[in-house]
């Protein structure tokens, strides 16, 4: 990509510096962009690289937290957009069109025949937005409003999600939150909340949450009725914002014979880890248990039209309990969205991702743990497909290193790695309770040269933020 071109270099910087001041003037500071320390404009994007306005390239090792599994400017997926744009771009959500029922059939079907249940699809447009239609559907099925959901969890801002979203950070200038969830601690076996090793452990913090139910005085439990004060449990099954954190294999299905006892329902939000970020369609497949409602958003579309929704079981949602108007958005299931929401999965029905997904994730993380041996800073690598975790420590491979995390990010993001030769950045996004962890989530099309020069500039970025930080 020939960006370099455009413009000579001079009025690029000054044109920056007005389009900068403007946004300071202008842009609620409000939303995450003012995390950075310096603040990055970019022009374009094409498969695993995004590009400034002077050209250089930025190899994305995030893409949109998972949004853009399938690359940049994805030519099936865009080619959709662009039909759909031509024939039928606007239609209120009232009105039916064939790509929403096609692409809610597709959707169910296929949760119908992983799960051995039957259920409907929901549409909305953000992930939070679903989250918040999912409450809905808990609150009208069970009665109830409060809920269990994860420490470390994140399920959205909108006022519902952040009830549920563990960080009081988010809900700090809010004011109360009545309906805030019950947290409870989450398998994080390299820093486990309760100290143990998961070799011997045999799963004490299940059992923990497992002891809250046996006796009322515990609050969560009335053993007259049976009767749990909680209608649901929210998980995302490889936490996403808390770190990319990976459970053990057999902690959900024992959590969810924990729920069964007390009718709560188990709801897992796939919005980050969904399409294939694991390896399989969704990553509660690994896991071996039947979720009741599962939410998803993000990846459905590439990042282009949003489009997230839930697939709710058949007596959840069924009409009879969930009736017409239940809840409605202006632009759930637009059209455009679903034109390439239906060839997103179209997409993933032709290709082989539940192969390549995992050898390339085993061969980044081999990659990875390479540079793991050289660096003691590098607490933790683990990954599941391509959602991989590097958590940053200090020297002792177990304090975390929040400073030297974040001088990586800088430096990724200043634009002037060497690895490779030229010129080039590298995006990283990052995680964990500590702020600690990068949460890697490539594209789906990454090639194992592409891996090698991610692994290449990363190790650089870490040698730099080492002398940074000295
Ligand atoms: C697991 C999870 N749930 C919910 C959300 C909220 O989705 P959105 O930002 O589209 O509202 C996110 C966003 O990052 C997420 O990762």
């Amino acid at each position: 990509m020939d960006q370099k071109k455009k413009a000579p270099a001079k009025p690029l910087k000054s044109q920056e510096n007005n389009l900068l001041a403007l946004e300071a003037k202008y842009c609620s500071w409000g939303d995450t962009v003012h995390y950075a320390e310096k603040l990055n404009l970019f022009s374009a994007a094409d498969g695993i690289y995004l590009y400034d306005r002077a050209g250089t390239e930025y190899l994305d090792l995030q893409m949109w937290y998972s949004a853009v599994n399938f690359g940049y400017k994805n030519r099936r997926l865009n080619d959709a957009l662009k039909t759909q744009i031509d024939t039928l771009p606007q239609l209120a959500c009232q009105y039916l069109h064939e790509d929403k029922i096609v692409l809610a059939a597709k959707l169910a079907q296929g949760i119908e025949k992983s799960f051995k249940a039957k259920g409907r699809i929901h549409f909305n447009v953000g992930g939070s937005a679903a989250v918040e239609d999912s409450l809905k559907i808990v609150r009208n099925h069970t009665g109830k409003n409060l809920v269990f959901a994860f420490m470390g969890g994140y399920h959205g801002r909108t006022l519902g999600a952040t009830a549920i979203t563990s960080s009081y950070r988010y809900r700090e200038r809010f004011g109360h939150f009545s309906d805030r969830a019950v947290f409870i601690p989450y398998p994080y076996c390299f820093r486990c909340p309760y100290e143990k090793k998961l070799r011997n452990c045999d799963l004490f913090c299940l059992k923990q949450f497992e002891r809250l139910f046996e006796t009322e005085y515990y609050s969560v439990v009335n053993h007259k009725t049976g009767n749990c004060e909680c209608g649901a449990f929210y998980m995302e099954t490889v936490q996403g914002t808390g770190g990319y954190i990976i459970p053990p294999r057999e902690y959900f299905p024992r959590l969810k014979q924990v729920l069964d006892r007390y009718n709560i329902l188990l709801v897992d939000d796939e919005i980050q880890m969904g399409f294939f970020r694991t390896g399989k369609l969704w990553a509660i497949e690994h896991f071996n248990v039947v979720p009741d409602i599962l939410v998803f958003g993000k990846a459905l579309t590439n990042g282009l039209n949003p489009i997230s929704g839930m697939w709710a079981k058949e007596k959840l949602i069924a009409p009879s309990v969930f009736p017409p108007g239940s809840t409605h958005s202006t632009f759930s299931a637009n059209s455009l969205g679903t034109a390439v929401g239906l060839e997103t999965m179209r997409l993933i029905e032709e290709s082989d991702f539940s192969r390549q997904v995992p050898a390339k994730g085993k061969y980044f993380v081999s990659r990875l743990k390479q540079l793991q041996h050289k660096y003691p800073q590098i607490g933790d690598v683990d990954g599941i497909g391509l959602a991989i975790r590097v958590e940053i420590c200090q020297k002792d491979g177990f304090t975390p290193n929040k400073e030297l995390t974040d001088a990586i990010t800088t430096i990724g993001l200043s634009g002037n790695l060497r690895a490779g030769g030229g010129k080039r950045g590298l995006i990283l996004d990052v995680g964990g309770y500590y702020k600690n962890v990068f949460t890697l989530a490539p594209s789906l099309y990454i090639t194992r040269p592409e891996i090698d020069l991610s692994v290449d500039l990363f190790e650089e970025a870490l040698r730099k933020g080492l002398s940074k930080i000295k």
